[in-house]
């Protein structure tokens, strides 16, 4: 998908395409059975929606260079979740951003050592201080190793994984409550968003306070997120397969209640969100035009 948010989101996007590809295809061209693997799935036209989020909330602190290198770091973290999130043992897809799924492409071992890889690289980046041309941004150690740990934390046994067991865990067995659902949902999506906003601010040395408001912010919109992922996975024009969660038995907003009200539950959150940035009383419009925008999103 090429870029399809509101223009004034254009060049920060454009920004972290340019930086991304530089380090992929610098990084990843040996020849070796796992390189082409990985290019490929880095390379996959993705909204880049979190390396957003984290640039636009530095952007807060006039962080916005500093924050390409977390930026980076989010969107292989996301590239390896969607990869193995499309496996076979998973939701087995062969769709994703327009094209075939990794596993599909190459093959199974192949797209989940991709993503072993990725996901591992991923930490390597934020802890080596010798990357060019991120050394020359003076993230300091301290920075680095807070932004370590706020990923390790999203991402981990008590984030993101949890989220994907609790999801499988529930596709095929109907409803359930409220709670469950959103539990699910702020962990399997809300987590990494949330971290992709407090990893801004972290870049931007925002105070703990500050950094705890940004993550707030990105888990409640990463919620939000994923009732709109799942209410236009019916819809052409994602870049995945049509209809995937209903032939699934996926448990989404949509099993207990109307699109309207799923709606309504996206922009509760995204409100909520808002608040939470509000009160710190600085500047923060570009990251809340930015979620305002997500809302609309129909793709
Ligand atoms: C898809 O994420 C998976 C979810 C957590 C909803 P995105 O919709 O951000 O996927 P890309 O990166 O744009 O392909
Ligand atoms: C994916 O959620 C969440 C993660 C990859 C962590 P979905 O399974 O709904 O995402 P899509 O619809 O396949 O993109
Ligand atoms: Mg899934
Ligand atoms: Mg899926
Ligand atoms: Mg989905």
């Amino acid at each position: 998908m090429s870029f399809a948010f509101p223009e004034e989101f254009k060049s920060p996007f454009e920004h972290f395409e340019g930086s991304f590809a530089s380090y992929y295809e610098g990084r990843y061209h040996r020849d070796n059975p796992i390189d082409p693997v990985i290019r490929y799935i880095l390379a996959g036209p993705g909204k880049r929606t979190r390396a957003l989020l984290c640039m636009l909330s530095a952007k807060t602190f006039k962080a916005e260079r500093q924050a390409v290198l977390p930026a980076i770091a989010i969107e292989m973290v996301h590239a390896y979740s969607l990869v193995h999130d499309d496996l076979p043992c998973m939701d087995d897809d062969d769709l994703r951003r327009g094209r075939p799924t990794a596993h599909v492409k190459f093959d199974e071992a192949s797209a989940l050592l991709a993503g072993d890889g990725i996901l591992t690289d991923a930490f390597g980046l934020l802890a080596d201080l010798d990357v060019s041309p991120f050394a020359e941004l003076q993230v300091t150690a301290a920075q680095r190793l807070a932004l370590l740990h706020e990923l390790c934390s999203a991402c981990g046994s008590r984030g993101m994984v949890v989220g994907q067991a609790l999801d499988l865990y529930w596709t095929g067995k109907g409803a359930t409550s409220r709670e469950v659902l959103d539990q699910i949902h702020l962990n399997k999506t809300g987590a990494l968003i949330g971290a992709a906003c407090a990893m801004g601010a972290i870049v931007g040395g925002a105070s703990e306070q500050e950094v705890s408001a940004f993550r707030t912010f990105g888990s409640n919109i990463g919620l939000a997120f994923q009732i709109i992922d799942d209410l236009v996975d019916d819809k052409e024009g994602t870049g995945k397969s049509k209809g995937k969660d209903e032939q699934a038995g996926k448990l989404t907003y949509l099993r207990l209640m109307s699109i309207e009200e799923a709606m309504n539950c996206a922009q509760e959150r995204t409100t909520f969100a808002i608040e939470t940035l509000r009160a710190l009383q600085i500047d923060t419009v570009p990251v809340i035009r930015f979620s305002q925008a997500l809302l609309e999103r129909n793709f």
